[in-house]
């Protein structure tokens, strides 16, 4: 069968917003190869160039085949030179040179490690590895000084590696329905994030909280922290600071939203938590196996009126979001999780459904499922 993909070459979009990208697609070798280029210039804090790759390995995903020859990509957007070089260097040598050198390259290896953490961006990362240190455990004896996120983020680091199931993912949202039941009647818990995209697995759990009347939701967070503070290993709650007369436009909006929320690592028990291997029979399994496992999880509450763009703007993927938010800007808009903003009339745009923003922004409506850019 010669299928090929040339048959959406002309018509797709060069935004993210514009297409729909599966969580399965068909060229997962060569998204793979750009994703870890992205990766490495992220960790030389080339941001642009990891914009680029990611852009690239995004079209990929969005082919309705694979690719086979390089003629086939052929008036796709977003394929640059460095980036077809690395493409056609795997359709002929079934791997990138650039790429496996760099995959194994210490500085590769060891910023992977240590950005690993949670609580490490690439800038702590970086000032570690010039001073020597290669990986979590070379922290413990070490005199550099952790914030509290990060002790949490080594303490927990074999255990935030492996990724969060579906199951787990459901089974916190349940403790999370319980707490917030129990705390303000009424209120309501959205899983967001990539689990929302139909993920099966994620680095960790989104959830979105709201009530349906507008102001009962404010200093909601604390009281449900509090509830939950036996299952908690780590919390730290940020509140609410976003004002929507004052924000625009002396500031546009950033990419960090001001909702009140909370980043968290649950202790989830098991038998929810998967266990990675079965008890084996003698002395593994029970004995090892911790009756628990930690879930980094993230809580934002939002107000009903901002709740569409909210669901929006935490739904993801961060590319498809950072996409979005260029195509408003390049319609005169201005696109945030709290609200829609037209900087010619001067006025917010209200909507109380994603369809609505799609609809504002002049884009056909793409489901969460197909947001996987
Ligand atoms: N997000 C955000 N502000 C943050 C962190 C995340 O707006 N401070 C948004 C991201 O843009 C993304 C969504 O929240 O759209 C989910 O982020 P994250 O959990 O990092 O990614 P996922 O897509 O859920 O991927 P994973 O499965 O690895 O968790
Ligand atoms: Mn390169
Ligand atoms: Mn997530
Ligand atoms: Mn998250």
């Amino acid at each position: 069968a010669k299928s090929g993909p040339s048959a959406v070459t002309n018509t797709m979009g060069a935004y993210a917003c514009q297409r729909k990208t599966p969580l399965e697609h068909h060229n997962a070798v060569l998204t793979d190869a750009l994703l870890l280029l992205a990766e490495n210039a992220d960790f030389c804090t080339n941001e642009g160039r990891s914009v680029a790759f990611k852009r690239a390995a995004s079209v990929l995903k969005a082919l309705p085949g694979p690719v086979r020859r390089m003629e086939e990509l052929q008036g796709l957007p977003c394929l640059g030179e460095h980036c077809q070089r690395v493409i056609k260097e795997i359709l002929e040598h079934g791997a990138s040179s650039e790429v496996e050198m760099t995959r194994h390259s210490e500085h590769y290896q060891a910023m992977k490690a240590l950005t690993g953490i949670f609580g490490v961006g690439v800038k702590t990362a970086e000032q570690w590895h010039r001073a020597g240190i290669r990986h979590p455990a070379d922290l413990v004896s070490s005199e550099h000084k952790l914030n509290r996120a990060q002790r949490a983020g080594v303490e927990y680091y074999e255990h935030l590696r492996v990724p969060v199931t579906k199951a787990e993912a459901d089974r916190i949202g349940e403790i999370v329905k319980r707490a917030v039941d129990a705390v303000l009647l009424g209120a309501e818990i959205t899983l967001t994030g990539g689990f929302r995209r139909g993920k099966q697995t994620g680095h960790d759990v989104d959830f979105l909280i709201t009530h349906p009347d507008e102001g009962r939701e404010e200093g909601l967070l604390p009281k449900v922290v509090s509830w939950l503070e036996d299952l908690l290993l780590y919390q730290k709650t940020n509140k609410n600071s976003y004002l929507e007369a004052k924000e625009w436009p002396a500031r546009p909006p950033s990419n960090m939203d001001r909702f009140e929320r909370c980043f968290s690592i649950f202790k989830l028990q098991r038998p929810w938590a998967a266990l990675e291997e079965p008890p084996q029979s003698g002395e593994r399994g029970a004995a090892e196996t911790p009756g628990w496992k930690a879930v980094r999880v993230d809580l934002v509450v939002t107000p009903v009126s901002q709740f569409a763009f909210a669901l929006l703007g935490w739904t993801g993927s961060q590319l498809f979001e950072r996409d979005l938010r260029r195509w408003a800007g390049q319609k005169g808009m201005s696109l945030s999780s709290h609200a829609l903003y037209d900087c010619e009339q001067k006025r917010y745009l209200r909507a109380t459904s994603e369809e609505e923003i799609f609809a504002h922004l002049g884009l056909e409506y793409i489901p969460p499922g197909e947001r996987n850019a």
